[in-house]
């Protein structure tokens, strides 16, 4: 059975630390789905069509990527979770900041969809501190985001500072 894990995020934007997590899902499930939230609510710094351009190029590079497909989803994860038949969602577990939202997030989806794992893969160490608010901030006073994202990432934060 090809077991599919859904890997959510707003990914405003992808990071060499989210290509990490992705790397070490696909040891585990047969297929990834990296699903961009289209959030509405949320101000984004990158539409959700740039957003899921950029993790679809950025995926490229990386081993495996042919059993990888990047969507976006808008609405309750669980509803994508299940449309989809994922078996579980992947989430990065950088620190212990993250767990008391990541905790309260994985127990809200399990009681919408019991039958649903969240899997916590933490990232190489040299990427524990690597978060899009962080390169989003480092690109806005002009700084150098190129050990934190991909080229084309980079490339399109420098494209945004033109605009
Ligand atoms: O990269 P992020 O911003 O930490 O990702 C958060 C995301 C998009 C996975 C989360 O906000 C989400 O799943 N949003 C969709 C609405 C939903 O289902 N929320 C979970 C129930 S609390």
């Amino acid at each position: 059975m090809d077991r599919l894990a859904l890997y959510p995020g707003t990914f405003d934007p992808v990071t060499y630390g989210h290509l990490d997590v992705l790397e070490r899902a696909l040891k585990v499930f047969d297929t990834i789905e990296v699903t961009v939230a289209v959030n509405a609510s949320k101000k984004t710094l990158f539409s959700t069509e740039d957003r899921v351009g950029l993790v679809q190029a950025s995926v490229e590079g990386i081993e495996g990527h042919d059993r990888v497909r990047v969507t976006a989803f808008e609405g309750l994860l669980v509803d994508h979770a299940r449309a989809t038949g994922a078996v579980a969602l992947v989430r990065g577990l950088r620190q212990v900041s993250d767990f008391d939202y990541e905790f309260r997030m994985a127990l809200a989806n399990r009681r919408l969809f019991p039958d649903l794992q969240t899997v916590f893969l933490m990232p190489a160490e040299d990427h524990t501190f690597v978060a899009a608010s962080i390169v989003r901030e480092i690109h806005r006073w002009g700084g150098d985001v190129s050990s934190f994202v991909p080229p084309v990432v980079a490339d399109a934060l420098a494209d945004r500072r033109t605009d």
